[in-house]
C-alpha cells in the first residue's frame, strides 16, 4: 500500500528520532505497571482499557512497543504496528532482551495490514493518535475492530494545540490559533506532520464510523509531577490547571 505524503515524511522523521527513543524505551520496558503519557499517570488510576487477558490487542503506532509489552505481560495477544523501521528495530531488540515476543508489523495505521474484525482492542499513546490523519486511521481502526471492541487513544489536548507556539518553548496561557478547522499541524524545525481535531469533530467522526463515545478522559498532571523531556509541551504547573493530554474511549457498535 502506498504511503500518504505525510506518512512518508513522518517515516523519515521517526527514523531520525528513533535513537532518542532508545533509552526511554529501555526504561519503559523495564517498568511493570502501565502508565499513560508524559506524566506517567497509572492505568490503574485512569482505568482506560478493557481487561486485555486473552484479547486480540493492536497498538497503532507502537514505537518501541513498551505499551504492547505491558499488555502482553497481562495476557493480551498483542500486535504492534509502526511506520518506522528504526523504531521497530529498537522494539525487536527490547523483545529479545526481555524474552517477550509478539508480532511487530511495519506499515501505516492509515491503511492497516489486517483483516476486518480481527481485534478486540485498538489503542494508541501518541502513535496513530497524533501522527495519522484521523479521517484515514479512525475508519481503519473501526474496520479491524470486532463488534463490541474498544478504541482508546491518548493525544495532546486540544487546549495544548491552541496554546502552543511554533517556538520550542513550553505551552503558554494564550490562545494562539483558531479552534475551528483544526486538523493538520506542521512545525518549522522538523519535517513531521501531526493531526488534531476539535472535540465535536472527533465525536462526529466516531459516530460516522459506527463508534460510540464512552469517555473523554482529560489527564491532569499529578501533584509533584516531574518535568518531562519535551521543550514545547506544558510545564507541570500548567498541566495541574488545564488538561495537557486527552484520552478518547469509544466502542464499536455490536
Ligand atoms: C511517540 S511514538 C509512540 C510510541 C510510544 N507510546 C511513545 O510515546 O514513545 C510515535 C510512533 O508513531 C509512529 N507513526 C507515525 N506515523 C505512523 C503511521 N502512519 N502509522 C503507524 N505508526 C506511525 C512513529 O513511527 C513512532 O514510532
Amino acid at each position: 500500500m502506498e504511503l500518504t505524503e505525510h506518512a512518508r515524511r513522518n517515516r523519515a522523521q521517526w527514523n531520525l528520532w528513533a535513537a532518542e527513543y532508545l533509552e526511554p524505551g529501555q526504561r519503559a520496558w523495564a517498568q511493570d505497571d502501565p502508565t499513560w503519557g508524559i506524566w506517567n499517570v497509572p492505568e490503574s488510576e485512569l482505568r482506560v482499557l478493557d481487561d486485555v487477558a486473552g484479547k486480540d490487542v493492536l497498538e497503532a503506532g507502537c514505537g518501541t512497543a513498551y505499551w504492547s509489552a505491558w499488555l502482553g505481560r497481562r495476557g493480551g495477544k498483542v500486535v504492534g504496528l509502526d511506520n518506522s523501521p528504526k523504531q521497530l528495530q529498537t522494539a525487536r531488540m527490547l523483545q529479545q532482551e526481555h524474552g517477550l515476543k509478539f508480532p511487530l508489523h511495519l506499515g501505516s495505521a492509515e491503511a492497516m495490514p489486517f483483516d476486518d474484525e480481527s481485534f478486540d482492542i485498538v489503542f494508541s499513546e501518541y502513535g496513530a493518535s497524533i501522527w495519522c490523519d484521523p479521517y484515514l486511521w479512525i475508519p481503519e481502526a473501526a474496520r479491524v475492530l470486532r463488534p463490541g471492541g474498544q478504541l482508546a487513544f491518548l493525544a495532546n489536548s486540544a487546549l495544548v494545540m491552541l496554546c502552543s507556539s511554533e517556538a520550542p518553548e513550553p505551552t503558554g496561557e494564550k490562545l494562539l490559533r483558531p479552534y475551528f478547522g483544526m486538523h493538520r499541524f506542521e512545525w518549522p524545525d522538523d519535517d513531521s506532520v501531526e493531526f488534531h481535531l476539535p472535540h465535536g469533530e472527533w465525536i462526529r467522526l466516531f459516530r460516522a464510523n459506527g463508534l460510540q463515545v464512552e469517555a473523554l478522559v482529560e489527564v491532569q498532571a499529578p501533584a509533584g509531577a516531574n518535568q518531562h523531556r519535551y521543550p514545547s509541551l506544558p510545564s507541570p504547573e500548567w498541566a495541574r490547571h488545564w488538561p495537557s493530554e486527552e484520552i478518547w474511549k469509544a466502542r464499536k457498535a455490536r
